[in-house]
């Protein structure tokens, strides 16, 4: 139920929802999925087991947990017409653009899981989407760099068999490094759900309309493209090799404290966090593991990420703004290291996210009343006037 609340003292906010899915302290730093802190669940769990405390409310138990990645790996196949649908896009289109572009098709190819008011639909829907999104994920990245696409496996976990799909070659064997697989299952973990930022919003507002769930989740996958959310990953990998050594580290700190300059540091900042992302610090203890056995730990790019943070964790401009680094900081690295372009970091956050989105989706429909309402404005524009003939204008 849409209502104001004091989320901190002194700082009052108009909820969009309630929500007992995930909860976040912007002030402590503080975020959890049903009551577990992100930390542990990094540490401790894997993601499918996540996206079973996301959809269900509660960890499974060894039989639940066999049965739902039976389910799951059971379904990662994508219609074999939809290979056709890729081959519609330009060899050169952004993978966030396949993405949109194929999931809102999936509406025309599982007729028998959109009717939003049949429970089974919803539950066929929404296993069909988490388990769908690697395989479409890797299939957008191999057409953009004309590969023949690698089909999912079933002897594979959820992360090596994205990984696979990504970089196997029919030419070769492909083994997955199972460092590459931790790592990419950790990251699928810590981008898993955020409460209600734009894209999960963007999810919430469209199915208050009735549209059906791969509708709802291309319009997320489409909000977080933008490079102020889901696309600052990208972004932000970008604006390190562009500073590409620590003395130009100033430079770039003084573009970002210029008013009159739009440049912002990317992986920096938060709506809500004015403490440590606590997906961040994560992030950066994995990026120090994964790049050590790599044996890239000199990688100049993590020096610079590293004495970035450290230089704007030193002025006063962030520091007073509250200004930290966020999940976006040190990703892009782990994933470069992986061997992903950056055109396919955006692309495997939606992939971790789709969890998110549905589970905030079932939570909305299960209770009409949590609906994100339509949004009104604060009308600025002229007052009624009466129409002017274009004769005596
Ligand atoms: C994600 O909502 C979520 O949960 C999103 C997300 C998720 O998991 O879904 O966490 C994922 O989107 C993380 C954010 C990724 N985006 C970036 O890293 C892009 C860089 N960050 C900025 O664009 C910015 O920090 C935002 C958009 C994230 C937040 O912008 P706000 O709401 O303006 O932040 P703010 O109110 O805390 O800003 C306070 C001040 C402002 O200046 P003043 O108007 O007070 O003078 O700090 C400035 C901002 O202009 N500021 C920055 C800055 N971020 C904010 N200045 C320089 N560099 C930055 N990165």
């Amino acid at each position: 139920q849409a209502g104001v609340f004091t989320y901190d003292p002194g700082f009052t906010s108009t909820a969009a929802c309630d929500s007992t899915i995930t909860f976040i302290d912007g002030t402590e730093g503080i975020l959890t999925h049903r009551g577990y802190q992100i930390g542990e669940l990094a540490e401790k769990s894997h993601y499918l087991e996540v996206c079973y405390l996301l959809l269900y409310g509660e960890l499974p138990s060894p039989a639940q947990l066999e049965e739902f990645e039976s389910l799951v790996t059971n379904h990662t196949m994508l219609h074999e017409q939809m290979m056709n649908f890729f081959r519609g896009f330009r060899r050169d289109a952004h993978p966030m653009a396949v993405m949109v572009g194929v999931v809102g098709a999936m509406s025309a190819f599982y007729h028998d899981s959109t009717d939003i008011n049949d429970p089974h639909q919803r539950e066929v829907a929404s296993i069909r989407l988490i388990a769908k999104m690697p395989t479409i994920a890797a299939m957008a990245y191999k057409y953009t760099i004309g590969q023949p696409f690698i089909y999912p496996r079933n002897d594979l976990d959820y992360a090596s068999n994205f990984l696979r799909m990504c970089f196997a070659v029919p030419a070769e064997d492909y083994n997955v490094d199972p460092i590459l697989s931790r790592a990419m299952d950790r990251i699928f973990t810590l981008h898993a759900d955020h409460e209600q930022n734009a894209s999960t919003s963007t999810v919430r507002l469209a199915s208050s309309s009735g549209a059906n769930p791969f509708a709802c989740i291309a319009a997320g996958i489409a909000c977080l493209w933008g490079p102020a959310h889901g696309g600052a990953n990208q972004a932000c990998l970008e604006m390190l090799k562009e500073i590409g050594t620590p003395d130009r580290i100033p430079e770039f700190i003084a573009r970002a404290k210029d008013k009159d300059d739009p440049f912002r540091l990317m992986g920096f900042g938060h709506r809500v966090y004015k403490n440590f992302d606590p997906r961040a610090t994560v992030m950066k203890q994995s990026a120090d593991e994964v790049l050590e056995l790599l044996g890239v730990e000199n990688n100049p790019i993590l020096q610079v990420a590293k004495e970035l943070e450290k230089a704007a964790l030193e002025d006063p401009y962030f520091s007073e703004k509250k200004l930290f680094p966020n999940v976006d900081f040190y990703s892009g690295i782990i994933l470069e290291a992986m061997g992903f372009p950056t055109s396919m970091f955006t692309p495997i956050f939606a992939l971790a996210r789709t969890v998110g989105w549905i589970s905030q989706w079932k939570e909305q429909l299960a209770d009409p009343q949590l609906k994100i309402g339509r949004p009104r404005q604060l009308y600025q524009g002229s007052d009624i006037r009466s129409y002017t003939d274009i004769e005596k204008r």
